[in-house]
């Protein structure tokens, strides 16, 4: 930053309701500072170099703590050494188990883009609700053993509503809600209700919460971290490689190619190798629409980073969506140019972190790319998705990046 420079006013974030368009926007408009602006109040600043996000991410990850991680106690719970749930995570990612877990997500996608593709002969299909609902209940069945298909789809919208009141502090604002307070409360037990499913369904559960009954509220809560940080991230992850494939049919056509050179019937673990393109299709869509747009982090102690000083308790904000379009990073960063993925392009650290980065990363980081990949193939092989006509879809941030409106696509039976 120029010293002689007078002081940029902060940029406020409170009155923004596209959360992922004001911070792309901040972040070109500054495109080599560190960006203060104003959250709630509060100091902020939004990292807008490769090497801050490995500093702010690993190297002086002690100074950052997560403030957002809404059951940061829980965070152990994840770790190897750590609880009942992740040795679930990790049964599940076993090698068996993991062959095993592909294989009965891709027959049950499988199975579901058929009905999907029949029903869009009638018309677009509702794409990110569908798929949620499959995850979810594969991620369930999975990881816990229980069959949620009852409960999948109130719980599906029940999560999209809390979502979007939380990401948007909408009762905090003092809006009139008394109308929302009702659907709210009622989301809620919603979701309480398919996770109390998964105690009574799940013996490892409901021996878990009869053991120590002042534990109930921690196990629910497990659960629902597990499955939302699961199935949510997926499913938006698949919706948008799917949008991209929609809106570039050239490239759906060689992903088709690439799925239908393949013998098996049902594809595996097996046909990842040859899948080649598909994984940079995958890796692309990650990079364009990352389904954790935005890590937060508060600085515990005051750090100095690009010529500015970041306060003790200053919030600070890294997102793969903005450093992922950083037009000094990227060649045209808004472009959907999978074969950047496909040959070794030098790029910095820091640059493309669609799982976070150092400590606190994503768990399941190297266990994910694969069932995507399985998920598109399955599905284009046998379909031609197509937009529906004259609707545009752009990102919206909230928790997740999630496609406003909502992705409907049409799925066109192929012979
Ligand atoms: C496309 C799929 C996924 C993406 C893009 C993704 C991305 C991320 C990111 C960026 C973080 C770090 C958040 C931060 O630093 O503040 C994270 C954390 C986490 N993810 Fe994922 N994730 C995905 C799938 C999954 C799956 C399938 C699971 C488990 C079944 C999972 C479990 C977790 C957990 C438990 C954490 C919290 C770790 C902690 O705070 O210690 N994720 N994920």
């Amino acid at each position: 930053m120029d010293p002689n420079a007078p002081e940029a006013a902060p940029h406020d974030v409170r009155d923004w309701r596209d959360h992922a368009a004001f911070f792309l926007n901040l972040s070109r408009l500054c495109p080599d500072e560190v960006v203060p602006y104003m959250a709630q109040g509060q100091p902020a600043f939004l990292i807008n170099r490769p090497e801050h996000v490995t500093h702010v991410l690993s190297t002086a990850q002690a100074n950052y703590r997560n403030p957002y991680h809404p059951y940061a106690e829980l965070a152990g719970l994840y770790r190897p050494e750590g609880s009942f749930l992740l040795r679930l995570g990790h049964r599940a990612e076993h090698r068996s188990g993991y062959t095993h877990l592909l294989t009965r997500m891709v027959a049950s996608a499988r199975a579901r883009f058929h009905a999907l593709g029949e029903s869009s002969r009638q018309g677009p299909v509702e794409m990110e609700r569908e798929l949620k609902e499959l995850i979810l209940c594969v991620f369930a069945q999975a990881l816990f053993g229980v069959d949620v298909a009852a409960e999948s789809e109130p719980f599906v919208r029940a999560v999209t509503l809390l979502e979007e009141v939380q990401a948007n502090h909408v009762f905090a604002r003092g809006a009139d809600t008394g109308a929302l307070r009702l659907r709210y409360q009622q989301a809620v037990e919603d979701q309480g209700r398919l996770v109390e499913r998964i105690v009574q369904g799940c013996p490892e559960m409901r021996e878990a919460v009869e053991e120590a009954p002042e534990r109930h509220s921690l196990v629910h809560t497990a659960i629902i971290r597990t499955l939302l940080n699961g199935y949510n991230a997926m499913a938006t992850g698949v919706g948008w490689t799917l949008h991209l494939l929609a809106q570039h049919p050239e490239i759906q056509r060689q992903v088709r190619d690439e799925a239908r050179a393949l013998e098996d019937e049902l594809l595996s673990v097996r046909d990842l190798p040859r899948l080649h393109l598909t994984r940079g299709v995958v890796q692309e869509s990650l990079r364009l629409y990352p389904p954790a747009w935005m890590l937060g982090r508060h600085a515990r102690g005051e750090d100095r980073l690009g010529g500015i000083t970041l306060p003790a308790g200053a919030v600070i904000s890294v997102s793969p969506y903005t450093m992922q379009r950083h037009p000094g990073v990227w060649e045209e960063p808004d472009a959907f140019r999978p074969e950047r993925f496909l040959r070794a392009e030098g790029r910095p650290p820091g640059a493309y972190f669609p799982f976070g980065g150092g400590i606190r990363s994503c768990p399941a980081e190297h266990s994910v790319v694969g069932p995507l990949q399985l998920l598109v193939a399955t599905l284009v092989r046998e379909h031609q998705v197509e937009p529906v006509p004259g609707v545009t879809v752009r990102p919206r941030g909230l928790v997740s990046l999630r496609p406003s409106p909502t992705l409907r696509l049409s799925l066109l039976p192929l012979a």
